[in-house]
């Protein structure tokens, strides 16, 4: 053989070795499968002895290992969740103590390969609490108020205030269209009524409000005298009642709702038009020296989520601070709702308020269960959901600096009564009892939150 025919044989062999390799590779192994990581979720359907794990679906993965551990290490396993292989996306965890924290995480499984952990889930039982706690004793460092009414202050619903709560708010009855219903005349029955129900009774009272646009009543909206004369008959009607309540009313709203939504203008009120943009100041002004004790809020709706307005009220707080002009505090109303806003959003307002040392009053709180109009009975998905709201509420609420507490007030005792009903046109359950006074979820979720 010449070196040519060599030569030329054994690269005709190579090739042919190539080509047949290349084809039985090709042909006769599996390709690689790659596994995704799955994403575990956040626990749902909480309480106190259970709760359900769940994780995103991993492409191809035919199984999952679950571990669940009361250590974030995952030193340990809860019984038979040492990887526990699941088909399933989700698995109700059962049989766990109340208040305690547990961890999870899971891989994805094809065969032999397996997938990396997810992420970790961090999520805490709910608790069980002593059968003699109520929220006024839970809530040791302020008052847990609720809005009442004169004519409902007897029977179960007295019982539930004197239990449970240790302030009150008049819901409407202490507004100037209530206590000074035409020029010449006061009516201070029901106003009385609530005040002297706290005072029997050791309750505090938070006086709402002095000047409302909502509650203007004819007499002053048609006011016929000089502009002057407004301002005096205001500054009379101010020192009537924050003279008259004097020692037992504790706090006042001064001005509600002065800010207009969106562009954090000052609403073109009667008062704003005949005594001018200081009005609110002047109010202030009046209220401290008819009583230099009591404390004044100023108070206002979507103030975390209305970011403009929000700025609005802290531009005019920090301008009466800087000219001396008497304020102690800013009630945040708080009608939200089980998803909204961002416990985030809610500290952040918050912490405006602390940072400028005065006292915080979450001062009307119901959360929405049906914002959205999509249920007609409280569903137990939207009562835990609610419940988890008021509870990041209360967390926020508890976490700031004792002396800058003042109370956390629910908007009504019951369901039932709720106004949202009226403003909305359709069925909410957004307080803490039904209308049968039975705790509901939202209850528990109170003291979970001052755990
Ligand atoms: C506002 C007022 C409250 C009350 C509610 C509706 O939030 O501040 O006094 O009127 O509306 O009940």
């Amino acid at each position: 053989m010449n070196e040519f025919r060599f030569r030329f044989l054994t690269i005709l062999i190579g090739l042919l070795i190539s080509i047949t390799s290349c084809s039985s590779g090709g042909g006769d192994s599996e390709p690689e499968i790659e596994l995704g990581d799955p994403i575990a979720n956040q626990a749902t359907s909480i309480t106190s002895s259970s709760f359900t794990a769940s994780w995103s679906r991993v492409y191809r993965a035919e199984s999952y290992l679950l571990d669940v551990s009361e250590d974030a290490g995952f030193a340990t396993f809860l019984a038979g969740y040492n990887a526990k292989s699941l088909v399933s996306l989700n698995e109700d965890i059962t049989g766990l103590e109340s208040n305690m924290q547990y961890y999870y995480r899971v891989k994805a499984v094809n065969g032999a390969i397996v997938s990396s952990y997810s992420n970790i889930v961090e999520t805490t039982t709910s608790f069980i609490p002593d059968s003699d706690q109520t929220l006024k004793k839970a809530a040791d460092t302020f008052f847990v108020g609720v809005a009442v009414q004169s004519g409902k202050l007897n029977g179960q619903y007295d019982e539930t205030y004197r239990k449970e709560f240790s302030s009150i708010t008049a819901e409407w009855e202490m507004k100037m269209n209530v206590m000074h219903p035409s020029v010449d005349t006061y009516d201070f029955g029901p106003a009385d009524a609530i005040v002297n129900y706290g005072q029997t009774n050791g309750i505090n009272v938070h006086g709402h409000s002095l000047i409302w646009h909502n509650s203007t009543p004819d007499w002053v909206k048609n006011f016929a005298g000089t502009d002057q004369e407004f301002e005096d008959m205001i500054e009379e009607y101010i020192t009537t009642v924050v003279t008259r309540y004097k020692g037992k009313v504790t706090s006042w709203d001064v001005v509600n709702e002065a800010v207009e939504d969106g562009s954090g203008n000052l609403r073109n009120s009667i008062y704003r038009q005949k005594m001018g943009d200081d009005y609110i100041a002047k109010c202030y002004q009046f209220v401290r020296a008819a009583d230099p004790d009591v404390l004044i809020f100023y108070n206002d709706y979507s103030m975390i989520i209305d970011q403009t307005k929000q700025d609005a009220v802290f531009a005019m707080v920090d301008d009466f601070i800087a000219r001396n002009i008497p304020i102690d505090g800013v009630g945040f109303q708080m009608h939200i709702s089980h998803d909204y806003p961002a416990k985030a959003d809610i500290q952040k307002a918050t912490d405006r308020i602390v940072e400028r040392n005065l006292k915080v009053h979450f001062s009307e709180l119901d959360v929405r269960a049906n914002p959205n109009k999509d249920i007609t009975s409280l569903t137990a998905e939207r009562s835990l959901s609610q419940k988890a709201k008021v509870k990041e509420v209360v967390q926020v609420y508890n976490s700031i600096p004792n002396d800058n507490k003042y109370a956390l007030t629910v908007w009504g005792l019951k369901d039932s009564e709720t106004w949202l009903t009226d403003f909305y046109g359709y069925v909410d359950w957004p307080l803490l009892f039904d209308g049968n006074y039975n705790k509901k979820d939202a209850y528990y979720g109170f003291l979970e939150g001052l755990q």
